[in-house]
């Protein structure tokens, strides 16, 4: 196969994933055995913004990389390169300078390794003539066309073992424990740890809930002899006619920050019920650690199918699982969307079979 490039780009923009290592790892070694150079730029489009912060990636860099969290590279949520936020509170416009530091750094392609927000800005810059491979990442699982991102199966082991914790306190003192976790809009890691943790209830933002309707489901389990019982709340849930609860309001600068809610039902629900009720919010223990053995074979095949991608002269696609196959789909039709959990889908039915209330 001829190479219609000999010199990319790779960077990782966004909130970390378990497995961002593991893609640039494959990304690197994919593309040194096409004979294919590796810059990787740090920071996300930082690197492009100041091109001092690009250094060639050999496979001495990635060696031993496979199993650690975090990403080589560094990464940045906040770094939009057409609306950066300067310190005087004021906008710039830095997509020229990017644009100038891709040429000055010889790059013929640029593989961005992110989420729903990095892919918009490698969009972005696809439409300006940059040739892009996009690579989805984050734990939330929630980007268009991929059936599945890597990081979301590391965090939901994670959360899932938290839960496994959380039962036996919760059962030797009678309480009711609420766990918060991450997802931002979409309900996929409350629910794949709801159900494999066993939880009596299950709150995520696609079903509104109402609380005397999750108090009903405890006075129930305590009515059959379950004194105890575990509440797991994602982080974008809100009552039936209510909204999400936020730390932060967005900006123009900066996406809003989610929170809070666990501690909330929790005051609530100890009024409703009288039984006593703890709160834990799992936060950014869910992004770290290492990758599962799921996570590092997606992240691999994500990385290697991209350098496929970019041999064969495909841009402006990003690559995703479809199962059981990779494939390329274009960027256009990823961003700008969320991939939520359907109400209707038979996980959702499964874990109603199975006793569990989405207090709707
Ligand atoms: O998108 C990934 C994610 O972990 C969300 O689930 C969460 O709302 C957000 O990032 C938190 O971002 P930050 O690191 O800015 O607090």
């Amino acid at each position: 196969m001829g190479n219609s490039v000999s010199r990319i780009g790779l960077l990782t923009g966004g909130g970390d994933a378990p497995g961002l290592n593991a893609v640039i790892r494959a990304i690197v070694k994919s593309a040194t055995s096409a004979c294919i150079d590796c810059v990787g730029i740090e920071d996300s489009f930082d690197g492009l913004i100041n091109s001092e912060r690009a250094r060639l990636l050999t496979m001495r860099d990635v060696t031993g990389i496979l199993r650690l969290g975090g990403t080589i590279l560094g990464t940045t949520n906040k770094g939009n390169p057409f609306a950066y936020p300067g310190k005087d509170g004021g906008v710039s416009d830095f997509s020229d300078r990017c644009m100038e530091s891709f040429h000055k750094l010889n790059l013929d392609a640029l593989v961005v390794i992110g989420g729903e927000g990095t892919l918009e800005i490698a969009h972005a810059f696809h439409m300006r003539g940059m040739p892009i491979v996009g690579v989805p990442k984050t734990i939330d699982n929630d980007i268009p066309q991929t059936t599945m991102t890597f990081g979301f199966d590391t965090a939901v082991s994670f959360a899932s073992d938290a839960i496994d914790r959380l039962h036996t306190t919760a059962e030797a003192h009678h309480r009711v424990m609420v766990v918060e976790v991450m997802g931002r809009y979409a309900g996929w890691i409350a629910l794949y740890s709801g159900i494999a943790g066993g939880a009596d209830v299950v709150l995520i933002p696609e079903i509104p809930y109402d609380l005397e309707a999750v108090a009903d489901r405890i006075r129930e389990r305590e009515h059959w002899g379950a004194r105890f019982s575990i509440v797991v709340v994602a982080e974008g849930a809100h009552a039936i006619g209510g909204t999400r609860l936020l730390r932060s309001a967005g900006t123009a600068l900066a996406v809003e920050r989610l929170g809070g809610i666990a501690e909330q039902i929790a005051v609530e629900l100890e009024a409703l019920t009288g039984k006593e009720t703890r709160h834990v919010v799992l936060g950014h223990l869910l992004r770290g650690g290492s990758p599962s053995s799921y996570d590092r074979v997606l992240a691999t095949r994500f990385g290697s199918f991209a350098v496929e991608l970019l041999q064969r002269g495909e841009f402006g696609v990003m690559v995703a699982l479809q199962s059981p196959d990779i494939v390329a789909v274009p960027l256009d039709e990823v961003v700008g969307g969320h991939r939520t959990v359907p109400v209707d889908g038979d996980v959702i039915r499964t874990a109603r079979n199975t006793g569990i209330s989405f207090g709707d």
